[in-house]
């Protein structure tokens, strides 16, 4: 005893001493190589309880069916279930407490993650058909006010809710209201026949439709917006969001998980909805009680939409970022393009999304090739991870791949979890980097700037006011690259790899002019070195929900607010404080003009913030009209758009109008027609435009006047007024 003690004090203390200093050091240079308590930390912007933001988040989507079952009771039985696990599209038997166990056994939150993304909870058909696909995905609902029973009822998901808050971790379900089930118009046999219940009662079949719950314009060909918007998505019952039965289901629907405290919806298929209605749903659900929301809006490889982006601008929500995700496969799994395509693609992202860092990126999903192929080195999937946790956007972590787990295309992407381990090298690269996303803002909210680049090469920069993080990768898995002449923002120092050397990454040190000193980039490498500031000018880093009006309360996330209340400007009308903290505030939207207004901060010492551009301010509350004109002729390249006098219809701006409106599924040319977002209980100006690039030609007559509903969808029907 007494000997260990000396022994202690002698050789030891020296020794502990050094270390604490080594330590206290890295706390300030490499806290992300520590486990952090992110929640204790930040409290702000890492709080569960911020449903409105995301920045710092780690996502990790789980289909819920092929993940873990915790209760055998619930799994179906016959043709439905294969406890063989290898049948892929039958029902596997995983399930909500499966997740829960996960979850208390801490192989979640040990990773680092925040946030998980569950397959969509709503009660599916339980049919099989003859090819032996069953809703184990949970896209074929036919009951949205229900449970999936093969998941658990309501209690197992208030528990799996409650025993994620309890870790910190934010509870996301998949939605899909744009369809039920698959159908066939000529046999009713056919699955469920896309039947549509309403809290056990049936409110209607593809077939035996009076009411016209359902499109009937058979299934997409995919050649239009309009096309993939009113007719069937493959066999998928397409619903009909204008009919008053399903918008107020809908909306009924969704109150009801978001009531079982829900922190977040990823919306199916949001380019096979109207803009209007979705703009109107999130309108609904930032009204009652706000959640981040982001949708699916599928690019292929090299695929841009300008679509896409009007839709991440404008309704609301933000999307999965599927430009990230083809483009990293393609450069860091397929070597069909370059870093220089990597880097080009993060720049033209930047400039197209008004806000690119709330939007959610991935490197694979259910819906694609797993990213980990066979016989490829999982050094690729390491290299992307590293890329992904450190780059713009809300990373969303596919479950398994953190066991390297393979499968090429639908259902071979889904199959059952492997296992569970805490030692693969991606697990640890998720749980060393998801923890910097809390404490370091640059990761969440900063820029993104290329410091250094070649086909193989690219290392780039991250930097929210004083914060910096650098990354540097190398793709190459045979050679190394020497870094010469890079220059950095990371003040002077030696900076430890906040990896550890887990994807082979090596120190640097920065001299006071923030040029680097050479130095060898390992082949097939990552590393990570940061500098996380500890005071900072005023600086915000996000703004949410993005979308509100005046009255609504918004959380203001980012650095250096001050501990005093200071003012908060949007456009140049102050909104009252809700609450004040250095890294975030809460302010009510004030009464101004709607539409894309600037949002300011000033300390009570009157230092005042970068502006945050962009937020969306409605005119109020909002619902869909359906606004069809009729005999509106038109010359080659002419199109018709909808125009008015509030925000939501341009203010009257030609460049604002809505449109071009479509004219080819649910009406035809010359008639042309158009679902809206429009505030609710308003008497609005409306006239349709026809314009061939900026050549406009105003309908004839005076204004045209209507009185929106309150609390319905309205369509409007009128002739084109020479
Ligand atoms: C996109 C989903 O991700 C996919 O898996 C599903 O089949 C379709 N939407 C239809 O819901
Ligand atoms: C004829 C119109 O001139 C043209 O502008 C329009 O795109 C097509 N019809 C298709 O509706
Ligand atoms: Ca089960
Ligand atoms: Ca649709």
């Amino acid at each position: 005893m007494k000997k260990t003690n000396s022994f202690l004090k002698s050789k030891l203390l020296p020794i502990i001493l050094c270390f604490t200093l080594i330590m206290s050091l890295s706390v300030i240079y490499n806290n992300g190589s520590m486990t952090v308590d992110a929640a204790a930390a930040y409290p702000g912007d890492a709080a569960v309880s911020n449903k409105a933001n995301y920045g710092t988040d780690v996502i990790y989507q789980i289909v819920t069916d092929r993940f873990s079952d915790g209760n055998t009771a619930n799994n179906p039985t016959g043709a439905l279930y294969d406890s063989t696990k290898t049948q892929l599209k039958k029902y596997f038997g995983g399930d909500w407490q499966g997740i829960i166990n996960k979850i208390n056994d801490g192989y979640l939150s040990n990773m680092g993650i925040t946030a998980i993304w569950i397959s969509q909870p709503v009660e599916n058909i339980h049919a099989v058909f003859a090819d032996g696909s069953t809703s184990y995905h949970g896209y074929w609902a036919r009951d949205f006010k229900k449970t999936n029973p093969y998941f658990g009822t309501f209690t197992d998901f208030q528990n799996l809710v409650n025993a994620a808050h309890a870790k910190n971790i934010k509870v996301v379900i998949d939605f899909a209201p744009n369809h039920t089930s698959p159908a066939d118009p000529a046999n009713v046999n056919y699955g469920e026949n896309g039947k549509l219940y309403d809290n056990g009662t049936l409110l209607a079949s593809y077939t035996n439709d009076p009411n016209g719950l359902f499109h009937h314009y058979g299934g997409t060909d995919f050649s239009t917006i309009e096309d993939g918007i009113y007719r069937n998505l493959f066999d998928l019952a397409d619903l009909n969001l204008l009919n008053n039965t399903i918008d107020s289901y809908m909306k009924a629907a969704i109150k009801k998980w978001l009531d079982l405290g829900i922190d977040g919806i990823r919306m199916d298929a949001v380019k096979h909805m109207p803009l209007g209605w979705q703009k109107n749903f999130m309108n609904t659900i930032y009204s009652y009680k706000p959640v981040f929301t982001f949708g699916e809006w599928f690019l292929g490889v090299n695929e841009v939409d300008p679509s896409y982006y009007s839709f991440s601008n404008d309704s609301g929500m933000s999307l999965l970022d599927f430009r990230f995700g083809q483009k990293v496969r393609q450069v860091l799994r397929d070597n069909t393009d370059t870093m220089y395509g990597l880097n080009a693609m993060l720049t033209d992202t930047a400039n197209s999304h008004e806000d690119v860092r709330q939007q959610v990126t991935f490197i694979d999903n259910h819906d694609m090739d797993r990213f980990g192929q066979s016989g490829v080195s999982t050094k690729k999937t390491d290299i992307a991870l590293a890329l992904t946790l450190t780059s713009r956007g809300v990373p969303a972590i596919y479950y398994g791949t953190e066991q390297y787990m393979i499968g090429n295309g639908d259902p071979a992407n889904r199959g059952m979890m492997t296992g569970f381990s805490t030692t693969t090298n991606a697990y640890k690269i998720i749980q060393k980097l998801s923890p910097l996303r809390k404490t370091n803002p640059a990761l969440a909210y900063g820029t993104t700037t290329e410091r250094w680049i070649n086909n193989d090469v690219y290392i780039y920069e991250r930097k929210f006011g004083n914060n910096v993080v650098l990354v540097a990768l190398n793709r190459n898995l045979s050679s190394s690259a020497n870094i010469t002449g890079l220059n950095t923002a990371l003040p002077a120092a030696t900076y430890s790899d906040v990896l550890t050397g887990l994807v082979s990454g090596n120190s640097i040190t920065v001299g006071s002019n923030g040029a680097v000193n050479n130095f060898t980039l390992a082949a097939g490498s990552a590393a990570v070195w940061q500098f996380t500031a500890t005071s900072d000018t005023p600086t915000i880093g996000n703004v949410g929900h993005p979308m509100a009006k005046s009255g609504d309360t918004i959380t203001i996330d980012g650095r250096g607010f001050g501990t005093t209340t200071g003012t908060v400007t949007f456009g140049t009308t102050n909104a009252t404080i809700v609450s004040w903290s250095n890294t975030q505030v809460k302010a009510k939207v004030p009464s101004v003009a709607a539409g894309k207004v600037n949002v300011t901060l000033r300390t009570s010492g009157g230092v005042t913030s970068n502006t945050y551009s962009n937020f969306d301010v409605l005119s109020g509350a909002q619902v869909m009209v359906r606004f069809v004109v009729n005999n509106a002729t038109t010359t080659f390249g002419q199109n018709v758009y909808l125009t008015g006098s509030v925000a939501e219809l341009g203010n009257w701006d030609t460049n604002k109008a809505i449109g071009p409106m479509f004219n080819q599924v649910v009406y035809n040319y010359p008639t042309w027609y158009y679902d809206v977002s429009v505030p609710a209980g308003t008497t609005i100006q409306y006239k349709f435009i026809k314009k061939n690039g900026s050549t406009v030609t105003w309908e004839g007559g005076s204004n045209r006047t209507y009185t929106v509903p309150t609390n319905a969808t309205g369509t409007v029907i009128v002739n084109w007024q020479p």
